[in-house]
């Protein structure tokens, strides 16, 4: 049994792995970590809201105090993340928008599970899969 944290779970590709993730892996914990930006659209994922295996928490993953409490309490041991700004539009717009979430918040997100990793005890072997 994988404990998952999926970050963008809300997302284009986010919210159909965590559907697939859910319904094929259901004795599986998944946390999905959404700021609900512009992309993100929880009514993507309503009909998990009953799943006892899965929980929505809106946040930040730039959020490294929040990051560290989801990792501990819930014994992540897989990450899955696709919290990005993904429109090449708009990264031409507002290039440091996508500098601090695809670049700084990824690095939040490595160093928590990192430094998590170093006390934790988690019985999977752990994985941080970067789409
Ligand atoms: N869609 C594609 O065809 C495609 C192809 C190749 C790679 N990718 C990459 O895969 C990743 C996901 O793509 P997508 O199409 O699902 O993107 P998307 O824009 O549909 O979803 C991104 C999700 O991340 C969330 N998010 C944004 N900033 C956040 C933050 N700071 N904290 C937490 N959540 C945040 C948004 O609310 C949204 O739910 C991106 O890195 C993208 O570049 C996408």
């Amino acid at each position: 049994m994988r404990r998952l944290l999926v970050t963008g779970g809300a997302g284009f590709i986010g919210a159909n792995f965590v559907r697939y993730w859910c319904k094929t892996y259901p004795d599986d914990r998944l946390v999905v970590l959404d700021a609900l930006t512009y992309a993100g659209n929880k009514q993507n994922l309503h009909r998990l809201e009953k799943n006892p295996n899965f929980s929505f928490v809106l946040g930040n993953i730039g959020d490294r105090a929040l990051v560290d409490k989801l990792l501990i309490s819930e014994n992540i041991d897989t990450i899955i993340h696709l919290a990005a700004e993904s429109h090449v539009d708009r990264s031409i717009l507002k290039p440091a928008t996508f500098f601090q979430i695809n670049l700084v918040g990824t690095f939040t997100l490595l160093e928590a599970f990192r430094q998590y990793l170093e006390t934790a005890k988690v019985v999977n072997k752990p994985l941080f899969l970067h789409v």
